[in-house]
């Protein structure tokens, strides 16, 4: 039996170049790299959208969001990769419901991502906030997925899911494959923990599609000229010497590793070119040519992708998928015992 790499995709809305950079582009590359040998699962998440934002787009960001992928290059005819929305498999709710039985009130109780999101646990946060991470364990289970390219935050969802997986399978057998613990997770994804995009104005911070100067981010639906001008106008340092160093040039550090993605050209070797130089302008204006080259060639892209070509894909995925999560729904009802 092939492993499973399985993950979910954010669908909210605009997205910033790092979301693209950290986030779209590393799945895209990773699923080309191991399609061949293992499931590559890469699906919407949307009935954990819900627990936030009920505002009527989320059909048409779904839409938006998996051709982003395919605009990406993500190869969805290849037989071994599934994009599917969570809420087309009811597996997801119903396995969600018995692992709800087999967690703990405690353990749910201290995902931080409960604390934040329900304001320290205020009364009045929904309860689709408090269950969020069991949900996430379904997704998991059900296709058995071993890794689980996710960020940071999520870390301590992957470690409940394995935790709730382990003591079921104490229980019952082993009806589930348990997630790689956090650390196999990173080395098998050798995922850049420095790969985050800073903002462009305020070099020491993230880069945040909810900033509210507009130089500071660069948009994936950004005029291509208008973005190369941000790229422009980035603050850098007084050093006046390029270094990639992120304490002391986040600045000139960014634009660096900006260009090694968008070149597709590795960090070292942009590194190597440009230490040393003296002309910032110049290396803006690399970054900035790359940057206008990237977006005409992602937007192009992405408007030649009809709505119809990506629900053929999904429904595809999703007929596929839902015969593997039923099994395995099938397999756990009869472990409880509401199933003979
Ligand atoms: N919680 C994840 C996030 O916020 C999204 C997600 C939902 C997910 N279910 C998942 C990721 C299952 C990986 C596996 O990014």
């Amino acid at each position: 039996m092939k492993n499973t790499i399985l993950t979910g995709v954010r669908v909210n809305g605009e997205l910033t170049l790092g979301n693209f950079l950290g986030a779209i582009f590393p799945i895209v590359q990773l699923a080309a790299k191991h399609a061949d040998e293992y499931n590559v699962n890469i699906f919407v998440p949307d009935l954990h959208t819900i627990i936030a934002e009920v505002d009527g787009k989320l059909h048409e960001n779904t839409m938006k969001s998996i051709k982003y992928y395919m605009a990406t290059g993500l190869d969805t005819k290849h037989p071994n990769i599934h994009v599917y929305r969570q809420s087309y498999i009811p597996a997801h709710s119903e396995l969600t419901w018995i692992l709800d039985c087999f967690a703990t009130m405690g353990e749910t109780s201290r995902m931080i991502q409960y604390k934040e999101k329900s304001d320290g646990g205020k009364e009045s946060a929904n309860v689709g906030i408090f269950n969020y991470p069991i949900l996430m364990a379904a997704d998991i289970l059900l296709y058995s997925a071993k890794y689980v390219p996710v960020g940071e935050d999520q870390f301590q969802h992957l470690e409940l899911t394995r935790d709730i997986a382990l003591r079921m399978n104490k229980k019952f057998g082993e009806i589930f494959v348990p997630p790689a613990p956090s650390r196999e997770q990173v080395e098998f994804m050798s995922l850049d923990e420095g790969l985050r995009i800073r903002d462009l104005v305020h070099p020491e911070k993230k880069m945040s599609k909810s900033s509210r100067n507009e130089n500071a981010k660069i948009m994936l639906s950004d005029r291509p000229e208008a973005a190369a001008k941000k790229i422009m106008s980035a603050t850098t340092d007084s050093v006046g010497k390029i270094q990639f160093d992120m304490f002391n040039q986040a600045g000139i550090s960014n634009l660096l590793q900006i260009l090694s993605l968008l070149k597709r050209e590795p960090l070292q070797d942009v590194i190597a070119r440009w230490t040393g130089e003296s002309s910032y302008g110049d290396l803006k204006q690399e970054v900035a040519v790359a940057l206008k080259h990237f977006l005409q060639d992602f937007q192009e892209k992405v408007a030649e992708i009809s709505d119809k070509t990506v629900l053929e894909v999904l429904e595809e995925g999703e007929a596929r998928m839902r015969k593997v999560a039923d099994a395995k729904l099938l397999e756990v009802q009869k472990a409880v015992g509401i199933r003979r």
